[in-house]
C-alpha cells in the first residue's frame, strides 16, 4: 500500500493516538452489533503488544445540541471493548478535553488504554468535530505522539477527529483501514474477471453514481431491491404499486441504453398488498405486475438468471439488498444471492457496508465472504471511485 502503516512506526512508548469507528447501534444502552468493535480489535492489539499507549477516538451517532448527547456516550463501548481486550479501558464519561483527560492518558502506561468520549459531543458548541475546527484537531493532536486511522467507516468525513489530527501529526493506517482499502479498492480498480457487481436498496438516486462507476468497471451489473423498480418503468413496463422515483425514469433510461447487455434486471418479483410479512403473496413476471401490488423482493425466476450470471464470477462486488429481507416471507432473493455468492469458491467476494452486510450477518452467510466492510457510506464512497478524505490524509 502507498500510505504508512501502523507496521511501519515505531510504537514502545509512544502515545499512540488511534481513530476507530465505534459507531454502533445502541438499543437502551446495549450494542446490538459489535462487529466495528471486533473488527478494530487488531490495529488495537498489536499497538498494545508492542508496548504502545492506545488513546482511542470515535464518534457515536450525530450531537447537534446538549439534549442530543442523551443515550450517545460511548460508555458501553468501553465496557464492551475492555470485556474483548480483557484489560481495563479508561474512560472518562463526557470528557472529549480537559485536565482530566489530560491526566488520565499521562498516567497510562505502555500496553494500556482510553477510550475518549464521542467525539462528536463536541459539535454542541459550533460543531467543532464535524467542521474540522483547526483547533480541535491541534489539540487532540496534542495529546498523543503519532496517530493510527483505523476508522475506515468514517473515511468519507474530513472532521477533526481524523483529517484534523492526521494534519497535525505522522499518520498511518490500521490493519482494518488497509484491508477495506485492499479489497474495496483493489476489486474495483484491479478485479480478477470476470467481474460482476450486484446492487440493490431503495433508491437509484441514492446509488447513481455507484451504478455509473462498476458499469465502466464490471462485466456486469445485476440490479435488485427497490430501485429496479424505476429501471422497469424507464422500459416501459407497469410497476403496480412498487417502490418508483418518479423524477429518476429518464435517468435510467439512459443507463439501461449506455449499459447495454452489461445491466442485468430481474425478471419477476415476490408481490403483496401491502408492506408486512403476514400478506397474501403473488409471484408475477414484469409484464403481469398486478395494478394494485407492491413488489417487496425479486422472484425465484431472477434469483435463478443472478445465480447464472455469477456462475465463473472471479470479482463480486455487493452493494444493497435485493428485497425487504427484514421481512422472513420477502428475505428469499437476499438469500438466494448470498446461497449464488458461497458456491463461488476461488472468487474474491465483497459486501459493501450498510444494509447488505447487516442482511449477510443476520442471515448466516458472514462466514461465505472474502470481505464484509464495515463502512456504509465510506465503502458506497469508495466504490463510486471518490478520494476518501480519512484515506487521503494518512502519511505516502
Ligand atoms: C457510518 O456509520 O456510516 C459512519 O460511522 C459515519 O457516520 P455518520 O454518517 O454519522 O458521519
Amino acid at each position: 500500500m502507498a500510505k504508512l502503516t501502523v507496521k511501519d512506526v515505531e510504537l514502545k512508548g509512544k502515545k499512540v493516538l488511534v481513530r476507530v469507528d465505534f459507531n454502533v447501534p445502541l438499543k437502551d444502552g446495549v450494542i446490538t452489533n459489535d462487529n466495528r468493535i471486533t473488527a478494530a480489535l487488531p490495529t488495537i492489539k498489536y499497538i498494545l503488544e508492542q508496548g504502545g499507549r492506545a488513546i482511542l477516538f470515535s464518534h457515536l451517532g450525530r450531537v447537534k445540541e446538549e439534549a442530543d448527547k442523551e443515550g450517545k456516550s460511548l460508555a458501553p463501548v468501553a465496557a464492551d471493548l475492555a470485556a474483548k481486550l480483557g484489560q481495563e479501558v479508561a474512560f472518562i464519561a463526557g470528557a472529549t478535553r480537559g485536565a482530566e483527560l489530560e491526566a488520565a492518558i499521562n498516567a497510562l502506561e505502555d500496553g494500556q488504554v482510553l477510550l475518549v468520549e464521542n467525539t462528536r459531543f463536541e459539535d454542541v458548541d459550533g460543531k467543532k468535530e464535524s467542521k474540522n475546527d483547526p483547533e480541535l484537531g491541534k489539540y487532540w493532536a496534542s495529546l498523543g505522539d503519532l496517530f493510527v486511522n483505523d476508522a475506515f467507516g468514517t473515511a468519507h468525513r474530513a472532521h477533526a477527529s481524523n483529517v484534523g489530527i492526521a494534519s497535525n501529526l505522522e499518520s498511518a493506517a490500521g490493519f482494518l483501514m488497509e484491508k477495506e482499502i485492499k479489497f474495496i479498492g483493489g476489486a474495483v480498480d484491479e478485479p480478477v474477471r470476470p467481474f460482476v457487481a450486484i446492487l440493490g436498496g431503495a433508491k437509484v438516486s441514492d446509488k447513481i453514481g455507484v451504478i455509473k462507476h462498476l458499469l465502466n468497471k464490471a462485466d456486469k451489473v445485476l440490479i435488485g431491491g427497490g430501485m429496479a423498480y424505476t429501471f422497469m418503468k424507464a422500459q416501459g413496463l407497469e410497476i403496480g404499486k412498487s417502490l418508483l422515483e418518479a423524477d429518476k425514469v429518464e435517468l435510467a433510461k439512459e443507463l439501461l441504453e449506455s449499459a447495454g447487455d452489461k445491466l442485468i434486471l430481474p425478471i419477476d418479483a415476490k408481490m403483496a398488498h401491502e408492506f408486512g410479512n403476514d400478506v397474501e403473496i403473488t409471484i408475477a413476471k414484469n409484464e403481469e405486475f398486478p395494478a394494485d401490488q407492491m413488489a417487496l423482493d425479486i422472484g425465484p425466476a431472477s434469483v435463478e438468471l443472478f445465480a447464472k450470471e455469477l456462475e465463473g464470477a472471479k470479482t463480486v462486488v455487493w452493494n444493497g439488498p435485493m428485497g425487504v429481507f427484514e421481512l422472513s416471507n420477502f428475505a428469499q432473493g437476499t438469500i438466494g444471492v448470498c446461497e449464488a455468492i458461497a458456491k463461488l469458491s476461488d472468487a474474491v467476494t465483497i459486501i459493501g457496508g450498510g444494509d447488505s452486510a447487516a442482511a449477510a450477518m443476520q442471515l448466516g452467510f458472514a462466514d461465505d465472504f472474502t470481505h464484509i466492510s464495515t463502512g456504509g457510506g465510506a465503502s458506497l464512497e469508495y466504490l463510486e471511485g471518490k478520494e476518501l478524505p480519512g484515506v487521503a490524509s494518512i502519511s505516502d
